[in-house]
């Protein structure tokens, strides 16, 4: 699967969820997942994505990032069509360690 990591929360650009064919992601309110368990693995989001936050589970390091994908796709509402980035999205974008302050 894919995994939606630190750099979407407080960005939340949604280019990603346009061109996902299982439309897999759900939207929270600072922060995006993907289910993993359906995500097809077919890598079309990964370069979509300006604040490059997707990445493959293939990478180390992505456990706790994962797991809060495969918890908040059951909560949250599924997502579809792009919206405004968050109004703080240039200056968080980048910004080191922001698993701290996504909102579940
Ligand atoms: Fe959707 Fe493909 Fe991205 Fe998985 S890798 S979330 S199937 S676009
Ligand atoms: Fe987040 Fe990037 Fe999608 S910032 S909403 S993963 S385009």
């Amino acid at each position: 699967t894919y995994v939606v990591t630190d750099n979407c929360v407080r960005c939340k650009y949604t280019d990603c969820v346009e061109v996902c064919p299982v439309d897999c992601f759900y939207e929270g309110e600072n922060f995006l997942v993907i289910h993993p368990d359906e995500c097809i693995d077919c890598g079309v989001c990964e370069p979509e994505c300006p604040a490059e936050a997707i990445k493959p589970d293939t990478e180390p390091g992505l456990d706790k990032w994962l797991k809060v994908n495969a918890d908040y796709a059951q909560i949250w509402p599924n997502i579809t069509v792009k919206k405004e980035p968050l109004p703080e999205a240039k200056e968080m974008d980048g910004v080191a360690d922001k698993f701290d302050q996504f909102f579940s």
